[in-house]
């Protein structure tokens, strides 16, 4: 019998997957620290991980350890080198997430074009005679986007996007011109020029050494004064402090982040008390239907795998 362990609970309907699986006896943990993950993991075959750190430690010493299978899409949080020389498979929840987050980036792009905490606090604070004095909100009705980075996610948003009637830009290197007109989108080359014309952007990107700090203060410096900028990828992409005193400056109309630099981040950043600036924790995928989804595909993968039945989609190449 193949022994599992799952790091972090994840929706009772991908336990009821290995409860009704007699191959397969299991073990959920919530402590993440090493030296308890180093013993839990000793014996295991698979692993379902979420967003606790897996470092090179840890995966040292899981000696029957075959595939670890994230709970997600993005896999920073495990040391892929250590994966690498173990000979592990890394598998995704690559069907899961791309539709809540592309959801949760319209509701955020709405939220701030429409000054979703004004509006509310003015009706609440009985200050409804206001509404004449409030400052102006803007439609995304025949706006230009600029999407950053065409996967999963990106393709997923850019229907959205074309459902409100925005003009759509793509910015991905990696993702052909043919491929973006397709989807309803047009290419672009270079992101900065792009971006000086741009009414919102939203990245999708992965935290690597070419996308940390991408969008900085000079970037921001030079984008419209009624540019929106979403950041559901992971944290660093968007430089914080830059984004505070671009926000305090005027220099853009909003931003939306679900994703810190630290998660949590440090109660004494500046983003925190800003008041142009609309935060999540980290949710983007969390909606009831989505975390469904990847509980259940985290715990398939595992069983795809030891079926030799594992698309290749969902692999990571290490
Ligand atoms: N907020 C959340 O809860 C949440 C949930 C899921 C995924 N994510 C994050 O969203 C990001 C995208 O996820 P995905 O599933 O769409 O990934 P994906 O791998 O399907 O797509 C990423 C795209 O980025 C492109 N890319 C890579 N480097 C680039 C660069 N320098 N400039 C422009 N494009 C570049 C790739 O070509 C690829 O098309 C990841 O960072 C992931 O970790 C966040």
């Amino acid at each position: 019998m193949k022994k599992i362990l799952v790091i972090q609970p994840i929706h009772k309907e991908g336990i009821k997957l290995l409860q009704k699986n007699s191959d397969y006896e299991f073990e959920i943990v919530e402590n993440i620290e090493t030296e308890f993950l180093k013993k839990k993991i000793k014996n295991c075959d698979g692993i379902s991980i979420r967003t606790a750190n897996l470092g090179s430690e840890i995966i040292d010493v899981a000696d029957n350890l075959k595939i670890i299978s994230r709970h997600g899409v993005g896999y920073d949080n495990i040391d892929l080198k250590a994966s690498k020389k173990k000979g592990l498979t890394l598998a995704i929840t690559a069907t899961a997430n791309a539709v809540a987050v592309a959801e949760h980036v319209m509701f955020m792009m709405l939220h701030i074009s429409k000054r979703g905490n004004m509006y509310d606090d003015t009706v609440k604070s009985g200050k409804f005679n206001n509404r004449n004095k409030l400052p102006k909100t803007i439609e995304l009705w025949n706006k230009n986007i600029l999407i950053v980075g065409f996967g999963r996610i990106g393709q997923a948003l850019i229907k959205r996007c074309l459902g409100f009637e925005m003009n759509v830009f793509v910015y991905d290197p990696f993702v052909s011109k043919d491929i973006i007109k397709k989807h309803g989108g047009i290419k672009v080359e270079n992101v900065i020029d792009a971006s000086k014309k741009m009414d919102a952007m939203s990245l999708h990107v992965p935290l690597n050494e070419k996308t940390k700090n991408m969008i900085d203060y000079k970037f921001l410096k030079a984008l419209k004064k009624n540019c929106i900028i979403i950041n559901a990828s992971r944290g660093g992409v968007v430089n914080e402090v830059d984004l505070d005193q671009a926000l305090n400056e005027d220099l853009i109309f909003g931003a939306g982040l679900d994703v810190f630099e630290t998660e949590p981040p440090n109660e004494n950043n500046l983003l925190l008390k800003n008041k142009k600036v609309f935060l999540s924790p980290h949710t983007a995928a969390f909606t009831e239907e989505c975390m469904i989804r990847m509980g259940k595909e985290t715990i398939q993968n595992i069983f795809d795998f030891f079926n030799n039945d594992l698309d290749n989609s969902k692999i990571i190449k290490l």
